[in-house]
């Protein structure tokens, strides 16, 4: 272990991209000091360069080199960190982010991965480190080493293996850079829990009137075969994700459950996995059954209409 965190620190000083295990998705990383290094990551995902990135810390107090700390967003990061929750705030102007890495804005988006390994690499670098999804721009989040390697795998010269993500989907984004607090995309960490903590109301993106997360504008999550969020009439050559035990439609090649149990966390957990599993099979559809809009479901439930063949944006 010891001799990869000294590789990847050796890597990142260097300017190189790597791939990091968080605990919602794997990253592709990069210092976001080095505007090189940056350019690298967009170039590798094929992301456009209107679409900022997160940066990676250990500590709080590294954060607020960057970005500022206001009371809120101290209480929130200490409450959920490490763990799934992603705050947009103001940059500051000695901020070690480049520009490139925020695609040009006032705010940066940061956060404290929940991952042993990531974190000691984090505690270690100290500067901030950007990484989006280690997926092409548009394509779906991987949840594994081996999801990576099947896409980005040679581009990149180290991919650490941390198994399977344990929350399956990326970080809920907080947007706290003006009076609302807003979210930007859900993810496990729901609007409930957020408005305990800071006992104050969350405003969802479309009650504030514009979508202010650039990624969310795109087609996104999107797998290579067709998913349809209806499991009525099987199509030819269909695979079925169920969920619980009750009225599972029958017809399909194959089922695989979520979560037999109907567990949210656990549906989340394995979304993606099951997905990129199901595609590589080579099934031409997937269906789904429905989730429960509520709770981490929201969070499910956006993913699924991205990735669905419904959406035209
Ligand atoms: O769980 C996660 O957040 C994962 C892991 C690797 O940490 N990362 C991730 O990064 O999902 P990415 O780049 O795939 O998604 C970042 C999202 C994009 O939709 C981007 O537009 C938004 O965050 N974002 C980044 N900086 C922002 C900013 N300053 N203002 C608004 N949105 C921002
Ligand atoms: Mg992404």
């Amino acid at each position: 272990m010891d001799h990869l965190i000294e590789k990847a620190l050796a890597l990142l000083e260097s300017g190189e991209t790597i791939v990091l295990p968080t605990e919602t998705v794997y990253g592709l990383a990069a210092s976001a000091q080095n505007e090189e290094a940056i350019k690298k990551i967009y170039k590798i995902k094929n992301r456009p360069s209107f679409n900022p990135l997160i940066s990676h810390y250990a500590e709080i107090s590294e954060i607020e080199k960057d970005v500022y700390l206001d009371s809120k967003a101290k209480k929130l990061l200490e409450h959920f960190s490490p763990g799934p929750l992603t705050l947009v705030l103001n940059k500051k102007k000695n901020s070690r982010i480049c520009d490139l890495a925020t695609a040009n804005l006032n705010t940066a988006a940061v956060r404290i991965p929940d991952n042993e390994i990531t974190l000691e690499i984090l505690k270690q670098f100290k500067g901030p480190v950007a990484a989006p999804s280690a997926n092409y721009s548009t394509e779906l989040s991987p949840t594994k080493k081996e999801h990576v390697e099947k896409s980005l795998g040679d581009k990149v010269s180290l991919i650490i293996d941390g198994m399977q993500a344990e929350h399956g989907i990326e970080s809920t984004i907080l947007d706290l850079s003006t009076n609302k607090a807003v979210i930007l995309r859900f993810g496990t960490i729901t609007s409930q829990d957020l408005e305990e903590v800071l006992g104050q109301k969350i405003y969802l993106k479309d009650d504030d009137g514009n979508i202010k997360a650039p990624g969310m504008l795109l087609r996104h999550y999107a797998p290579k075969c067709k998913l349809r969020l209806s499991t009525e009439s099987p199509h030819e050559n269909e695979a079925l994700l169920a969920f619980g035990e009750k009225n599972i439609p029958q017809g399909f090649k194959e089922i695989k459950n979520l979560s037999s149990r109907e567990d949210l966390a656990e549906v989340a957990k394995n979304l993606f996995s099951y997905i990129h599993e199901l595609e590589e099979k080579g099934y031409e559809s997937i269906a789904v059954m429905k989730i429960p809009n509520q709770g981490i479901g929201i969070a499910i439930n956006d993913r699924l209409k991205r990735a669905s063949n419904d959406l035209n944006t």
